[in-house]
């Protein structure tokens, strides 16, 4: 008896084992947000929407779980939200790695690599090769194509690559491309160490330098990398331009971070009408962030949620890092210009399992016993016409708690994971950091969306935007609310989100 009772917790152990390592099921592991089967993944990369299906692919080392020699991972989605992964899309190759870069639909065939009619798909990337110079490691940095006519299944590169050479700057990178239709050319915007390089061309083969911008405006605490440009309407109706640029070291909380400048551009130079500093997100972890091409109006952002401060040294065992939600981006005018707003894209319904709502929250609340349940992943959206001090606070039994709140004090939005769980493998990675308050409206508005190792904040519809990723023993699925002003929350809603992977 005894002997088969213990037979029976070795399997059951087993079992419980090998369920805990299969992909996806894993500690820490995300369950709303993309994260590679395997391995190594940092920035998104590529992302392309064609045929009703969205394309990513990312900058990925199958061989480990650091960096290493660049290949594109690719995965796909009909719906932003639920990805299937592809094999890898491309592989380095005799001009280098695969650095980050961009995809286009080539509509009219301007490259001629379509076939039977059809459009092709053109990937632009930087081709890195690794130089063991006596002053150290770096990677000559050219611009290369590959195309697939089937859809992004297979690629292959262009005979003739590298299509744009380095002109002998150590950074010179991460090509994103986009047709101008008003002078009926495609457009590079190429990160070149400390500014924005833009480049024409008719034909995605030829390019033709057109202007620089950005050496002595925004940040430059750190090199200039993976930028985007692309026309958006703001909500008064103004037609404008937003440049995206990221940076690293040199972000708002210390290492990388997404910046950005609007203006205007005409298809050869960016006029800026903002010099000072903005961010896309506030917070420690979204960095590479660029948006989609092809999506007709849209404009959906995804960034790498991580951080290269420690991106390396996270402690996942099989994998590393995931990405943020893809967000919605919009041009809001405030007092202080037109700021980017980000929201995760409506898609995200197709998760939600049903609200509870709670009306009227005042002062301390142990909102988890309101609810009458919990989940390892969940958003929370708080709304009231007034806005005062208040923190909602993310525990487990084990007593990690990570917490996100207002402080009326400094006027900013704030999280603080410096007991969120394990940060041993990192000095800075245990802290509290906030932003600004950017919306001058008197209520609160406040959406959270948690994972099992993330929260994403989007305050003031998105005005204020910020992403941290934390990593505790057991789920943070308790929630309370506290506020030492007495401050009545009008409404707060809490949605469970279904797993994307099982
Ligand atoms: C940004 C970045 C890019 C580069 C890629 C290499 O995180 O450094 O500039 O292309 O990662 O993996």
């Amino acid at each position: 008896m005894i002997k088969r009772f213990g037979y029976a917790i070795v399997i059951c152990l087993f079992a419980a084992t090998t369920f805990a390592q299969r992909p996806y099921h894993e500690q820490y592991r995300p369950q709303i947000h993309f994260s590679p089967p395997a391995h190594w993944m940092n920035d998104p990369n590529g992302m392309v929407y064609y045929n009703g299906v969205y394309h990513l692919f990312y900058q990925h080392y199958p061989d480990s779980t650091v960096w290493g020699p660049m290949h594109w991972g690719h995965a796909t989605s009909t719906d932003l939200i639920h990805w299937t992964n592809k094999p890898i899309a491309l592989f380095p190759d005799s001009l280098g790695d695969i650095f980050s870069g961009s995809a286009v639909v080539d509509v009219n065939n301007t490259s001629g690599f379509g076939k039977n009619g059809k459009a092709p798909l053109v990937a632009i990337f930087t081709n890195a090769q690794r130089v063991d110079a006596k002053d150290g490691v770096y990677y000559d940095q050219n611009q290369s194509l590959a195309y697939s006519n089937d859809g992004g299944k297979t690629w292959r590169k262009y005979a003739h690559n590298p299509v744009l050479r380095n002109p002998n700057i150590k950074d010179f990178r991460d090509p994103k491309v986009s047709w101008y239709a008003p002078g009926k050319k495609w457009i590079m915007t190429l990160a070149v160490k400390d500014h924005v390089e833009f480049y024409s061309s008719p034909n995605l083969k030829k390019w033709t330098k057109e202007s620089e911008f950005g050496q002595n405006l925004g940040g430059h605490g750190g090199v200039w990398e993976c930028p985007d440009l692309f026309p958006l309407t703001a909500n008064d109706g103004r037609k404008m331009w937003v440049l995206i640029v990221n940076i690293n070291p040199g972000g708002p909380q210390g290492g990388s971070a997404t910046q950005y400048f609007t203006g205007s551009f005409n298809g050869k130079a960016f006029t800026p009408n903002n010099t000072d500093t903005r961010w896309i997100d506030w917070g420690t972890d979204e960095y590479a962030g660029v948006t989609w091409s092809n999506t007709d109006g849209r404009r959906i952002f995804l960034g790498w949620m991580s951080n290269w401060q420690y991106a390396q040294n996270v402690p996942t065992k099989t994998w590393r890092s995931a990405m943020t939600l893809p967000r919605e981006l919009k041009l809001i005018k405030t007092g202080n210009g037109y700021n980017v707003a980000s929201c995760p894209v409506k898609e995200l319904h197709s998760i939600e399992g049903s609200p509870i709502t709670l009306i009227g929250i005042k002062g301390d609340a142990n909102l988890s016993k309101l609810i009458g349940r919990t989940d390892g992943q969940y958003e929370l959206n708080l709304s009231s016409a007034q806005l005062k001090n208040f923190s909602l606070t993310f525990s487990n039994a084990k007593g990690q708690k990570l917490i996100a709140g207002y402080d009326d004090n400094s006027n900013s939005w704030y999280i603080d994971r410096t007991q969120a769980g394990e940060s041993r493998f990192n000095r800075d990675f245990a802290k509290k950091f906030s932003a600004s308050r950017i919306s001058k409206n008197k209520g609160a508005d406040l959406k959270l969306i948690i994972d099992a190792a993330s929260i994403e904040l989007f305050a003031d519809h998105g005005l204020t935007t910020m992403t941290a990723i934390f990593f505790p023993d057991q789920p943070l699925s308790t929630i309370s609310l506290s506020s030492p002003r007495q401050f009545r929350a009008d409404r707060i809603s809490y949605t469970p989100l279904k797993s994307i992977w099982h």
